[in-house]
């Protein structure tokens, strides 16, 4: 499946301009800067897919792409960035929040973490909207290159107890990066799983 063309076909600013429920859907949902759009571009080996940034808040509406006519990846605006304005994150995180509650055809939402970093109450936050709303979520862990193993193993512990205390939380994470490849095989093999035939 990921050997075929990916696409990008649609923005989303506002709630009211999401595109008609189709093709099964795979959202990339996490804290700004968390590596959403570079795990999009390892997926699909097309590295200027999404656009990637070093200052959070660069990816600003919800990008949908069309895989293979068999799956839509759409990648969401970040939360949590604390120097973004309150208007600016009322809007993004508005759109996306109505996005995540309300989508029929939303098979599952990768529920990204930065391997480096402790899990912050704005992802506790994330999880229960995706308890609350009985939206299948998975945790997936994101830059384990830049992550010695010891920190790595506590935070994999940690992820894992999360997903065994979310009624709607995947009971396998995932261990991934952009950077070395680490698991994104693995990732492709969930979201396949969810694809039309
Ligand atoms: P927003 O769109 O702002 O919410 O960010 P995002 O979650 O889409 O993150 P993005 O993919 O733009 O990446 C943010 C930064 O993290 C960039 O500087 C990336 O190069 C870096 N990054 C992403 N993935 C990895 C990874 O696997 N390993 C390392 N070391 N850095 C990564
Ligand atoms: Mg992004």
């Amino acid at each position: 499946l990921f050997a075929r063309p990916c696409t990008f076909f649609y923005a989303a600013q506002k709630s009211d301009q999401l595109p008609p429920p189709g093709l099964p859907e795979v959202a990339f949902c996490g804290r700004s800067n968390v590596g959403k759009s570079s795990l999009l571009n390892a997926l699909t080996g097309q590295k200027a897919l999404a656009r990637v940034s070093q200052t959070p808040g660069r990816t600003r509406q919800l990008n949908f792409f069309n895989l293979a006519e068999r799956l839509v990846l759409v990648d969401l605006p970040g939360y949590g960035y604390a120097k973004a304005s309150k208007d600016m994150q009322r809007d993004w995180q508005g759109v996306m929040f109505d996005y995540l509650r309300g989508r029929p055809n939303l098979m599952r939402v990768m529920l990204l973490l930065d391997a480096r970093i402790e899990t912050k109450s704005a992802d506790r936050a994330a999880m229960d909207l995706l308890n609350t709303a009985a939206v299948a979520f998975q945790i997936v862990l994101t830059k384990a290159d830049d992550v010695g193993p010891v920190k790595l193993a506590a935070r994999i512990e940690e992820a894992k107890d999360l997903a065994r205390r979310n009624t709607a939380a995947h009971p396998l994470v995932l261990v991934t990066s952009s950077e070395s490849g680490q698991g994104i095989d693995e990732l492709r093999a969930e979201i396949a799983s969810l694809a039309v035939a």
